[in-house]
């Protein structure tokens, strides 16, 4: 885990350069910079998002060696294209010794597309998975998605959130705790099962501190977004996810078993792991419309 902590200039991505209309001057960079954001765009347009994301990676490398073999005939239809685009950009990835940037260009306001852009796509498809498979991210791959989630806006930037990881035993460590809450005994060899229906869970920890200018509501506020950012990035990486919590999960054996402060608060655990192929299957032909928004939407 240590290597992947600070310092690890591969993820220092280079940028798509900011460009103005008036702005003639465009390097090799730029056009790799386009022809990867088409690529993106139109996976998403072709249905592969949510939780195939994590198919990409191993498409561009497929698509990029089939690109290097195709680079004399003609590209003529829409997958050729995509072919020489990957290829493109696996060749200003190499040459900068950089992963290529994906993402909007930043340098206009973009349209707003909920099916073409990955983001809205992600955000608007997400759903919780209530029963996950066992498979589940590793420590580095948990890295990551922190790393990811940890542009939450944050007031002061006091990082008043934390995840703690629980796997194995400490599941059961958690339905004992969550027993002794609740006055339940059970029988020997009888066991607590909510902590078991996933392989991994993360628990999310609130720790506000005293500020003069930044209330603890607003830093619960961060903390709950890291939560939701999470769950996000989780979705896009192809994992399944539900947020679970509880009357019980501030009650004194659970908070002594994950060692809160006394300023501390626990937001509930992520039981997280891969998402059946049932739900799958689901998932390609079903989309679950979304509430009004207006109702969400009023003036003062
Ligand atoms: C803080 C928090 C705690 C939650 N706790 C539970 C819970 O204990 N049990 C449950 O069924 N859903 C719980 N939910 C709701 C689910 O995570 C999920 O959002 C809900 O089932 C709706 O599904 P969706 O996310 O696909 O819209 C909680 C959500 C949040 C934000």
């Amino acid at each position: 885990m240590g290597e992947l902590m600070g310092g690890d200039k591969k993820y220092k991505s280079k940028k798509c350069r900011k460009s103005s209309g008036k702005d003639a001057k465009r390097s090799r960079g730029d056009d790799a910079c386009e022809v990867t954001k088409d690529r993106v765009r139109a996976h998403f347009l072709d249905g592969n998002t949510g939780p195939w994301a994590k198919n990409l990676a191993a498409e561009d490398v497929k698509n990029t060696r089939a690109a290097a073999q195709a680079t004399t005939q003609s590209v003529e239809d829409s997958s050729a294209q995509r072919a020489e685009a990957a290829a493109s950009a696996a060749h200003e990835r190499a040459a900068s010794g950089t992963p290529t940037r994906r993402g909007p260009d930043y340098s206009v306001p973009s349209s707003i597309d909920l099916v073409a852009d990955p983001v809205l796509h992600a955000l608007s498809t997400r759903r919780s998975i209530s029963k996950v498979d066992p498979e589940t991210p590793n420590d580095s791959d948990l890295l990551e998605l922190i790393r990811s989630v940890s542009s939450v806006a944050d007031h002061k930037g006091l990082r008043p959130w934390r995840f703690l990881i629980i796997r194995g035993d400490d599941r059961h460590r958690l339905g004992e705790a969550l027993d002794e809450a609740a006055g339940v005994s059970r029988k020997p060899g009888e066991v607590n099962e909510k902590p078991l229906r996933a392989e991994l869970l993360l628990a999310l920890v609130a720790s506000a501190q005293k500020h003069d200018k930044v209330p603890e509501w607003e830093q619960h506020a961060t903390a709950a977004g890291a939560g939701h950012l999470l769950e996000l990035a989780l979705w896009q990486a192809g994992w399944g996810v539900m947020w679970r919590s509880g009357t019980l999960t501030n009650s004194e054996p659970v908070r002594r078993l994950h060692r809160l402060k006394e300023n501390e608060l626990l937001m509930g655990w992520f039981y997280i792991g891969a998402v059946p192929e049932r739900y799958r299957q689901r998932l390609t032909t079903s989309t679950r419309p979304l509430p009004a928004p207006e109702q969400f939407l009023d003036t003062l």
